[in-house]
């Protein structure tokens, strides 16, 4: 692994070493990397969980972490995305993170600069380390992933996330099945009726409705959404008794989830946050390594 701009790239091998390491640093492993480096972060589109996360990884490894406001830097004088990774790389930076809101923005990257790319999310493309964290998730609760039952639900069109875990979790053996409204359903063959798949799913992934890439054309109101497609109370208590809820946030309370779930006993979106710091160690030292 060179770089990591999506989940394409990763074999089902490939992808257990990342969990298989993961769990390693949970455990209190110490960071491989026998040479000091140094990152950024450069992310376009908002972010919480993943730019903090990085950048608790890069320094729980020991990592020189240099700050990056895409707000401030000369992107805003229309300097392109190449000329700014070159002046990083002129620098002395060895390997970047980028969130993008241009779909596969690390085409005009990748072969053409040194530093290592980590896709953090390009527009409703990719977000491989999501994905990542998704599967430990899984793994964790359950061993494996074979012939798990995975239910993602909602706004599944716009979802970078539905996309990469569309890919990885199949190909790791679970039995994938996407839900939403006709509208939102994109490429992908969906189910319309949430209500079909409460009993049989082991894992119920919802998915934030990405209002911002709606050019204001939501066609529900929050109240008609969350009863068609967001997990109610109602709908929580037909589910089955080892069966787990999963976002992979920022979630809309009350919209694509009832509020109270948010930290039911059966939702591991918080253990989520934190199993994606140690899944971002093992991809950024799994890389670096690579290239010692
Ligand atoms: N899950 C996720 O990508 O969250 P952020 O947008 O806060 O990084």
């Amino acid at each position: 692994m060179n770089n990591l701009v999506s989940m394409t790239d990763l074999s089902a091998e490939q992808i257990m070493a990342v969990i298989k390491q993961a769990q390693l640093f949970r455990e209190g492993a110490i960071s491989q990397l026998s040479k000091s480096y140094t990152m950024a972060n450069l992310f376009f589109e908002p972010s919480t969980r993943t730019k903090m996360s990085f950048e608790m990884a890069e320094r729980k490894l020991q990592i020189e972490v240099l700050p990056f406001e895409s707000g401030f830097s000369s992107t805003l004088k229309g300097e392109t995305l190449y000329d700014t990774i070159k002046v990083l790389e002129s620098i002395g930076i060895d390997a970047l993170v980028i969130r993008h809101e241009e779909n596969n923005f690390f085409e005009s990257l990748i072969g053409k600069v040194k530093p290592v790319i980590i896709n953090g999310g390009d527009g409703t493309g990719n977000h491989p380390t999501q994905s990542l964290l998704d599967i430990y998730t899984i793994w964790q609760e359950f061993g494996t992933l074979e012939d798990k039952v995975i239910s993602i639900v909602g706004d599944v069109s716009h979802s970078r996330v539905a996309r990469s875990n569309a890919h990885a979790l199949t190909r790791l053996g679970a039995k994938v099945r996407f839900v939403c409204p006709p509208q939102w359903q994109g490429e992908f063959d969906a189910i319309n009726e949430f209500d079909e798949v409460i009993e049989s799913s082991d894992v119920i992934m919802m998915l934030r409705v990405q209002h911002e890439r709606h050019d204001g054309n939501t066609s529900f109101s929050k109240e008609d959404y969350h009863e068609a497609f967001g997990l109610t109370i109602e709908r929580e208590k037909r589910m089955k008794e080892s069966s787990i809820i999963m976002h992979p946030g920022p979630f809309n309370r009350d919209v694509e989830i009832a509020s109270e779930l948010i930290e039911c006993n059966r939702s591991r979106i918080f253990k989520q946050m934190e199993n994606g710091v140690y899944v971002r160690m093992a991809v950024i030292e799994m890389i670096l390594k690579g290239r010692e």
